[in-house]
């Protein structure tokens, strides 16, 4: 891929490694690429950070087809940079992107652009401890056109921001509130995909827990509301007698990076992780009998996030004390140890 580079007349100072908070600072630089029915992705372009002009009409402001990717480049002890498993990234997008009948990246490309943006800032990849630059790929439609149809036009846009932790919190547990009222996801809908919709939809959730005294959502399935999903924006794990259960990749629940890497670890480690339907009355009562010891989400911008009490129709269940558990705790360890590139990569998925 040809890449054109259009050169920042002023750089911006850093901010404070230490006050990175999450998604508050951008890079100089974005990269940005174009696609027109019949001629295909062209026009890929890194050039400074700033706001992009749209046609009042443009399709992504009215029907919201847009997809967007998560990832992080991590600074290494030796000064190196590395990136954590982006393929992963590259073929949900190719997914989330089917799904909403918009152009997608072929994989080759996603990863060239993100390399190629990352290299060209590598200063902005921080080096505090549990700092990392964070990298946010998006594609949308950008026809600008008010029948509802699949755009013809699309621009796909990469920008990086320096992150700390996604919690003031930081690794603090948090109480949830399971979520019977609204639903996240529904079999047939768009749930797998990492689509703004899905997250425009979520919000509620996490204002009505805020109403309630809790952190976040534990969203139940959309048909029965029977059975645990996610948690706010993350997947969710829970340890009941010494085995993991976390909800199965079908089609409502977002196929995570972490999710599958936790998975991978936790199996090596001896684990059995039931990827099942776990009900939330069957969570409860592991609750009230004390079998249910360790729940966490995973997702990329929190990594791991310890949650310490559930609340369901106006019942409170303390997990561990509202303590981190000793495997969230070790998983924690291990895998931000892999990506900060501190722990030995024996699984080969960093970059
Ligand atoms: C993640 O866990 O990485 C997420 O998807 C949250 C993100 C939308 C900020």
């Amino acid at each position: 891929m040809d890449i054109k580079f259009i050169k920042r007349e002023e750089l911006q100072e850093k901010p404070d490694q230490k006050k990175l908070g999450f998604g508050k600072y951008f890079a100089d630089y974005m990269f940005t690429m174009d696609y027109d029915e019949g001629i295909g992705w062209h026009d890929a372009t890194i050039r400074p950070y700033g706001p992009i002009e749209m046609n009042p009409a443009t399709v992504v402001l009215h029907y919201a087809q847009e997809t967007f990717e998560g990832l992080k480049a991590y600074r290494r002890a030796d000064g190196q940079i590395q990136l954590f498993r982006p393929e992963m990234n590259a073929r949900r997008m190719i997914n989330s992107n089917e799904r909403l009948c918009m152009a997608t990246i072929p994989e080759d490309m996603f990863i060239e652009a993100v390399n190629a943006l990352v290299k060209a800032e590598e200063d902005w990849v921080p080096s505090e401890p549990e700092t990392s630059l964070y990298i946010r790929p998006f594609a949308f439609a950008c026809e600008s056109s008010l029948g509802v149809h699949k755009s013809k036009a699309y621009k796909f846009v990469i920008i990086l921001s320096p992150v700390g932790a996604y919690y003031a919190e930081g690794l603090a547990p948090v109480k949830i509130m399971v979520e019977d009222e609204y639903v996240r996801a529904v079999q047939g809908g768009t749930g797998f995909t990492k689509c703004g919709g899905n997250y425009a939809g979520s919000i509620i959730g996490q204002v009505k827990a805020e109403k309630y005294g809790c952190s976040q959502v534990l969203w139940l399935d959309g048909r029965e509301r029977k059975y645990v999903e996610e948690v706010g924006a993350m997947n969710i794990m829970f340890k009941i007698d010494g085995e993991i259960y976390t909800a199965p990749i079908e089609g409502t629940v977002l196929p995570g990076v972490t999710r599958d890497s936790i998975i991978h670890i936790l199996r090596d480690w001896g684990y059995k992780v039931n990827e099942t339907h776990l009900s939330v009355d069957d969570l409860m009562q592991a609750g009230r009998d004390g079998r249910l010891e360790e729940v966490y989400g995973t997702g990329t911008a929190a990594v791991i996030s310890p949650v310490g009490a559930l609340v369901y129709k106006g019942e409170e269940i303390t997990i561990n004390n509202f303590q981190i558990g000793e495997l969230t705790q070790k998983l924690y360890d291990y895998l931000t140890g892999i990506q900060w590139g501190k722990v030995e990569d024996k699984y080969g998925w960093t970059r």
